[in-house]
């Protein structure tokens, strides 16, 4: 284990002024505890550093979008170069468009595309877009499935209780009552109760919208293509929230990858290269309700942001994405994934530890239980205690993860993996003996 620098006295008065400053001390809800929290001074392919000099191998990558790496050479000289022009114009611009086109010939339900600034902003106008074309208020979504945090999307994310399908738990305060009744929650996976919720209630019913791959789950096969059969039964429009697994499991996307297209999708983090930046995809007929030409029809949604299709994050993520696009990037990515997924997998086994490793090769974790885990009430049978324990030992060891996440990206070398392996046979050796 790398031996840790002692907190500097400059890393002290900032975490004191994050506590003095930031509810809770934090930006969002990622913390750690006051022994091993720490402030970013900086971050190069596929490390971090905090402000008393120490190294993290970083499989959090910004929660996502960073997945050349940090400070790509080729997304600071496309950012650097484009910074003299100005920042933001909020008006047409060629990055902007460049990035439209990109994305556009890449992901097959694109056929237009409408630019926000977060995967929240996606997510949501995604199912005004939705409700609009139908004429229709409810939305379906599945338990466990994160959207963002408007609150349409905060309802059965994380339920401790939940309820019977498909009464939503909201899962923030201050989300209002009424919206309990305009969402329904189906389980990931289960087919079965999916279609009968939907046909039950499909006469209201203006969108479904499911993460393809939901956090670290995979689909069962055949379980979204009957989702697609069941919601173009009912004309109700299917969106992919993308906004992870988009350019990361493949180049078209989950939508690409598990070879179903939906009508919409919503994507963020990759495409803005770590800048804030994300779209709405989709169908032309259903995205013509972004149309301002139909602003007095009555089917017109209104949609704008400072910050839409901002030339600054649009270059960003042309220089990520023509990185991406390279031969044999997604290759790289996916074996350097499979390996690590493979070491951990052998550890659990070896420290006889109950857990297993769910995802796929650019994005997984362990999860600690034997349960078969297909939905969200499967992952509320791990020992989160475990969970817990084997994230803070690994972060004292110099490895840092989300809390239930491992994001790799094409930075990510063999020698982080073998030095990634040492640190989590180190925690099964503390965990196993405690
Ligand atoms: C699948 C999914 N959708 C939407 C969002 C929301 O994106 P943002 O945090 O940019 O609002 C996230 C964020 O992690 C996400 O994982």
């Amino acid at each position: 284990m790398p031996q840790r620098q002692t907190r500097s006295a400059e890393e002290q008065r900032l975490l004191e002024k994050a506590k003095r400053y930031l509810p809770g001390g934090t930006l969002g809800n990622i913390r750690f505890s006051d022994d091993v929290a720490f402030v970013v001074k900086a971050g190069k392919g596929s490390k971090i550093y905090d402000m008393s000099g120490n190294e993290y191998i970083d499989y959090l990558l910004g929660s996502g979008p960073m997945i050349l790496g940090h400070a790509h050479a080729a997304v600071v000289a496309a950012v650097r170069d484009y910074l003299e022009r100005g920042s933001t114009y909020f008006t047409l611009n060629a990055p902007a468009l460049e990035l439209a086109e990109e994305i556009c010939q890449a992901v097959p339900c694109a056929e237009k595309i409408r630019f926000c600034s977060t995967g929240s902003e996606a997510t949501f106008f995604a199912l005004r877009a939705a409700r609009t074309f139908t004429k229709k208020e409810k939305i379906l979504k599945f338990e466990g499935g994160y959207h963002g945090s408007h609150d349409y999307a905060l309802m059965s994310s994380s339920p401790s209780v939940p309820k019977d399908f498909p009464r939503a738990v909201p899962d923030s305060a201050g989300i209002p009552r009424v919206l309990e009744d305009v969402v329904f929650i189906a389980p990931f996976n289960d087919l079965h109760t999916t279609s009968a919720i939907i046909e039950r209630h499909h006469h209201e019913l203006g969108g479904v919208i499911v993460e393809p791959f939901q956090r670290i789950i995979t689909p069962r096969p055949g379980f979204l293509e009957g989702l697609r059969r069941v919601t173009q039964r009912f004309a109700i429009p299917l969106i992919f929230d993308e906004v992870v697994t988009g350019f990361r499991l493949a180049w078209g996307g989950a939508q690409e990858y598990y070879g179903v297209i939906p009508d919409l999708a919503a994507f963020g983090k990759i495409i803005g290269g770590g800048y804030p930046l994300s779209a709405v995809v989709g169908r032309a007929d259903i995205m013509e309700t972004f149309n301002p030409d139909r602003e007095t029809s009555g089917d017109f949604i209104a949609q704008t942001g400072t910050l839409n299709g901002n030339p600054i994050a649009a270059v960003a993520g042309l220089a990520t994405l023509r990185q991406l696009k390279t031969e044999g990037t997604y290759r790289r990515l996916f074996s350097t994934g499979e390996a690590l997924r493979q070491g951990l997998l052998d550890l659990l086994k070896r420290y006889g530890v109950a857990g297993q490793v769910l995802g796929e090769d650019p994005l997984f974790d362990v999860v600690f239980t034997d349960e078969p885990v297909n939905d969200y009430r499967g992952v509320l049978t791990q020992n989160r205690e475990l969970l817990r324990r084997f994230n803070a030992e690994l972060l004292k060891r110099g490895i840092l993860k989300g809390s239930s996440k491992i994001y790799l990206s094409v930075a990510h070398s063999a020698a982080d993996v073998e030095q990634t392996l040492t640190a989590v046979q180190e925690t099964f050796e503390v965990m196993t003996k405690a």
